[in-house]
């Protein structure tokens, strides 16, 4: 996706809100996938008039964007976070003539009743590592089942798994809590490739990035937490820029297994001429 300017620090930070169920929370998810396979905003019925909406952190009118493209869905997931009244939903449409990754957070109003926000990152050829075959095949290879219940994480374990990771991009003494196997799929990369029962999460970090703006949706229910993000220095044709970014982590018994990102470069290719991200 090509645009051209980012809106700085963009006031989209969830205002925490009264629980809400977790039926709730899936009607809106089926109903996003549905509109999102038939073209239409209209399948979604909560969503607040005023509704506040964004593809790769650009506002814009649902209407106008691509939701309006009927895309074959070849794999969904969705988590529910009752606590802050959200939702994260991944879509992969590989077999698309026009394939995309799209990554969705959702938040609902105080009363949980309509969708005030709805932000999207929205990628496909030339964003990061961007390969919807690559990331429908490894993603299917993967266990993204609900965790029986007396194995759960609390959301605080959950939540602290992905910050350490994070946090390790900005302190080399942060321990990030691996486990074995995990795996990182990066637009359709993956680090597991060679070895999908290892640890190959930890390839190399960055250890001066300070990624900005973090935003949070967290089940219990899927051990799964993901963290809309700025992500400083990515495309490297935007210099230290935040870009627009989520990363969505599987985390069983307090360690990370799949970590799997969705990252939009303002230039085709985020200014690496064609190299593979750094990290593979
Ligand atoms: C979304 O995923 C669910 C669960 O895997 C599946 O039942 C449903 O058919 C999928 N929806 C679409 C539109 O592909
Ligand atoms: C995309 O991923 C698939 C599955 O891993 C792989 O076979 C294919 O070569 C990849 N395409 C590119 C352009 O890297
Ligand atoms: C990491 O730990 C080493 C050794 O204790 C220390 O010298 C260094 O300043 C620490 N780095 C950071 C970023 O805290
Ligand atoms: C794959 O990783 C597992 C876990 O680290 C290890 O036991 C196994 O030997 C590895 N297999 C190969 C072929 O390297």
């Amino acid at each position: 996706m090509l645009y051209s300017i980012l809106l700085a620090g963009a006031s989209l930070a969830a205002t925490v809100s009264a629980e809400c169920s977790r039926s709730t929370l899936q009607d809106a998810t089926d109903a996003y996938v549905a509109a999102q396979s038939g073209g239409s905003s209209s399948a979604m019925t909560a969503v607040a008039p005023d509704v506040t909406y964004t593809e790769n952190e650009q506002p814009m009118d649902m209407s106008s964007g691509v939701l309006t493209q009927a895309l074959t869905i070849d794999r969904n997931v969705s988590i529910h976070d009752t606590v802050q009244c959200a939702t994260f939903t991944e879509l992969i449409a590989a077999s698309a003539e026009h394939p995309y990754v799209i990554g969705t957070r959702m938040l609902f109003d105080a009363d949980g009743t309509q969708i005030n926000t709805i932000e999207s990152i929205v990628t496909d050829q030339g964003d990061w590592a961007f390969n919807a075959t690559g990331y429908l095949y490894w993603s299917s290879m993967e266990d993204w089942s609900p965790i029986p219940e007396a194995e759960r994480d609390n959301r605080d374990v959950i939540q602290a798994a992905g910050d350490a990771y994070f946090d390790r991009f900005n302190n080399v003494n942060v321990t990030v809590p691996w486990g074995t196997p995990c795996a990182r799929l990066e637009g359709g990369a993956y680090t597991g490739a060679r070895n999908v029962s290892a640890n190959t999460c930890n390839l190399g970090l960055p250890e001066t990035i300070e990624v900005t703006n973090r935003r949070y949706v967290i089940d219990e229910v899927m051990g799964a937490v993901d963290m809309f993000l700025g992500f400083p220095g990515l495309d490297r044709s935007q210099g230290q820029e935040p870009m627009p970014d989520s990363h969505f982590f599987r985390v069983e018994d307090g360690k990370i297994k799949y970590i799997h990102t969705v990252s939009s470069c303002v230039e085709a290719g985020c200014g690496l001429s064609g190299m593979a991200p750094p990290s593979f």
